[in-house]
């Protein structure tokens, strides 16, 4: 089997990484894999069972051990169940950060994670996309912008959504994401050295996507 072509896109919470990897995999017709609903979906999951941050590795292993998740037709199961919407609140989003730190969580998604891109070209979207989970990729994309613009595309999000929340709180949790997903010892957010970085802070979805766009012809 020919070896199938992957896209990784990378880079802080609130860069825009979501709606550009779909809209990048539609005009490129690959498939489209968001990491961090995976990390959301065993958040919620290991919250189900009062987990908190303090949690023993041996408890996580032993909890994982009865969790079968993954994506069916766009949408986010664990264990038979649709959870595509339950893992977008404030809460699960911080427990993802919180339990993404820990190793049996990696270890258990890093597998998961490999598994997608065998049959179809992949565009994935995460954090250590290009730097762990897929260091052989084709091309990797780096998506940042400042973090009050950050701020701004979250607070804007969540209140689409309909969930009550401030610009502080909002600029506060990207804050402490960033803080935690780049401090961590395990895959910390980092941009993969052979990553193009692409700073969205003034720019749209479709001048992204061109600009991406013009990397990729440039490339293959
Ligand atoms: O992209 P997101 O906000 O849905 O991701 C939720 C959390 O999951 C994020 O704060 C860090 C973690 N994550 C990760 O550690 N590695 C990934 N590849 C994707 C997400």
């Amino acid at each position: 089997m020919t070896k199938k072509r992957i896209i990784t896109i990378d880079g802080p919470s609130g860069a825009g990484k979501s709606t550009v990897a779909r809209l990048l995999a539609d005009s490129l017709g690959f498939q489209y894999l968001d990491t961090g609903a995976l990390y959301r979906a065993v958040a919620l999951y290991l919250r189900r069972y009062g987990v908190s941050e303090d949690v023993t590795g041996e408890t996580l292993t032993r909890l994982l051990k009865g969790l079968d998740t993954g994506f069916s037709e766009g949408r986010v199961f664990i264990n038979g169940e649709d959870v595509s919407e339950a893992i977008r609140t404030p809460e699960i989003g911080h427990y993802s950060s919180v339990f993404s730190a820990r190793r049996p969580v990696r270890e258990f998604l890093f597998a998961i994670q490999r598994a997608y891109p065998e049959k179809y070209d992949t565009v994935v979207e995460g954090r250590d996309m290009g730097t762990v989970v897929f260091p052989e990729a084709w091309m990797k994309f780096f998506l940042d912008a400042s973090q009050q613009e950050r701020a701004r595309r979250r607070y804007l999000q969540l209140v689409q959504k309909g969930i009550v929340v401030t610009m502080e709180e909002a600029l506060k949790d990207v804050q402490q994401r960033d803080e935690r997903d780049s401090c961590r010892e395990l895959a910390p957010l980092r941009q993969a050295r052979d990553a193009v970085y692409i700073d969205t802070t003034s720019m749209g979805i479709e001048e992204t996507i061109k600009k991406m766009l013009e990397f990729l012809i440039g490339n293959g």
